[in-house]
Order: structure tokens, then C-alpha cells, then sequence
């Protein structure tokens, strides 16, 4: 049997310093370009990985929004010409009416895709835009790669539906606080067999007299049978790399009789959907 294509996919856990993206984008660089070969496939960066999370007012999103094509774009484009890369990250990107919590892909000089984040956490729903495209399927030279960010993980419905339109690999920027984030994408892996790529940031953040903040930490990259092939250290920045399959994400077959794909009931969970949309009404 042929080999499957494999893909080596690189994930950069930095620890950003609030509003100061030109240093934390050299943070970034440094680690990619410490090691010995930097060349990859994929690389998966955090949410907000240049600007920092803790925002304090309206007025700290605004100054730090960029276009889709600023500063970000620009970082990312030159990353990925110097690796061979799609490169993943996120960013507060300035949209016609304010600002989302978004991430961009890109290959060379092209933008594949941008995504604003759907499912905002806590504060970032007092700033930013809450998104209103559907989560991206991105054609890449490895195949369907999907696109969610941090909170989005706890609504299975996200990365399920993801991996119903085709999806082998997820890259998922994040900032974890929430403890049992890397544990949860282990199931979201399996219940979808399917690789995730989370890159989370350390460090912590005590801004505008709010609780501090502690990023977990904890990048991990998930198999699609609930394998931990690499995690990084919870309050160190790092980067963890790994050579995969995507391809062992394409058939959904757990035994001879179960693919668990072909084996949904939708026409019976519509009940529970059906109460949810009249409860709503
Ligand atoms: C998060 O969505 N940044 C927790």
C-alpha cells in the first residue's frame, strides 16, 4: 500500500506581552528560527498571539485592530515564504462595523482564508463583533483544514461540523484559562476522528484591576484516536512539532460494521433541536 502524504506541522506557544505586537512577533520568530530545520507544513500560532488578551476598554481593541492585510498578514505571509508553510494565527481584525476576534490563513502572499470568532468568551463580548460566517474549510496543499478558535471548542456542533464537510486537520489558536481545555480536545478529536492542533500562549495578564488571567499553556497536537503526539509545558513558551497522516482522518469506521459517521441518526436528534428553536422563539 502507498504511503499516505505526511504533514509536519509546527505549533509556536509564545507569551505575548499585552499591546506591544512588534516584540511579541519577535518572540515568535525567535522560537521558529531556533530550531534546526523551521521548514514545515503547517504552523499554528495563538489567538490574539501579537497584541495580548486582557483588553481593558473599547478604545485598546480599536487601536490594536489591523486590516485582514496589515501587519499580521504581512508577519505571517514572510513565515510562510521562509518555511514553505500554511501559517495560522489570530488577530483583532477591523471589520466594517468594529472589530472580531478573528485569525487568518495563509500560504505565500495569499490569504486562504479569515475567520471571525463565533463563540466569544466572557469579556471579548463586551469588544469585540460576534462572527456571523460559518467556521472555514480551507483548501490547502494538504487537504481540508478547519478553522475554530479557543471557546469554540466547547460547542461540539463546531468541530462536528467541521468534520462533516471534510476536514482531516482543525488548527485551533487559542488562549486557555479554563483547565480542562486540553482534556476536552482529546474527546473532540475522537468523537470526530479527526488531528487537532491547538496552540495556546502562557504567561499572565493583570490589567484595568480585573482578575489575573493564567494561560495554561499546554499546546497540544491530538491524533484522531485521542493520542497526545505532542503537548508543550504550561508556563514556558515553546514549540512542539510532529510529522502526521491526515489522511487517517478520513475514514470514520471503528469497527467493521460502525462507520460512526454513516451511522448518525439526525433525523432523530431533531427533537431536542426542534424544542431549542421554539424555546427560543
Ligand atoms: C477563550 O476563548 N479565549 C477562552
Amino acid at each position: 500500500m502507498e504511503a499516505s502524504p505526511t504533514l509536519r506541522v509546527t505549533v509556536i506557544q509564545n507569551s505575548p506581552q499585552f499591546g506591544a505586537p512588534e516584540k511579541n512577533r519577535r518572540e515568535v520568530e525567535d522560537l521558529l528560527f531556533s530550531q534546526k530545520d523551521p521548514s514545515a507544513g503547517l504552523i499554528v500560532l495563538p489567538e490574539l498571539f501579537a497584541t495580548g488578551y486582557q483588553f481593558v476598554s473599547q478604545d485598546e481593541v480599536d487601536k490594536l485592530a489591523e486590516p485582514e492585510k496589515g501587519p499580521t498578514f504581512d508577519f505571517l505571509s514572510t513565515l510562510s515564504k521562509k518555511t514553505g508553510a500554511v501559517v495560522v494565527g489570530g488577530l483583532p481584525i477591523q471589520r466594517e462595523k468594529g472589530v472580531s476576534n478573528g485569525a487568518l490563513v495563509v500560504l505565500g502572499d495569499r490569504l486562504l482564508a479569515s475567520y471571525d470568532k463565533i463563540h466569544l468568551f466572557d469579556r471579548e463580548r463586551d469588544f469585540f463583533l460576534e462572527g456571523q460566517s460559518p467556521l472555514p474549510i480551507v483548501e490547502t496543499p494538504f487537504g481540508p483544514l478547519g478553522l475554530m478558535i479557543c471557546f469554540d471548542w466547547l460547542f461540539p456542533e463546531a468541530l462536528r461540523s467541521l468534520a462533516l464537510s471534510g476536514a482531516t486537520v482543525v488548527a485551533h489558536p487559542a488562549n486557555w484559562v479554563l483547565p480542562f481545555g486540553p482534556q476536552g480536545m482529546i474527546l473532540r478529536s475522537v468523537e470526530n476522528r479527526i488531528f487537532t492542533v491547538t496552540a495556546n500562549r502562557v504567561g499572565v495578564e493583570e490589567r484595568g484591576g480585573l482578575p489575573p488571567l493564567r494561560y495554561i499553556g499546554e499546546s497540544q497536537i491530538i491524533s484522531p484516536k485521542g493520542e497526545v503526539i505532542a503537548r508543550a509545558h504550561s508556563t514556558r513558551p515553546e514549540i512542539i512539532t510532529a510529522t502526521i497522516h491526515p489522511a487517517e482522518a478520513l475514514s470514520k469506521k471503528v469497527a467493521d460494521k460502525s462507520d460512526f459517521f454513516e451511522q448518525r441518526r439526525p433525523e432523530l436528534y431533531n427533537s431536542a433541536l426542534t424544542a431549542e428553536k421554539r424555546q427560543r422563539a
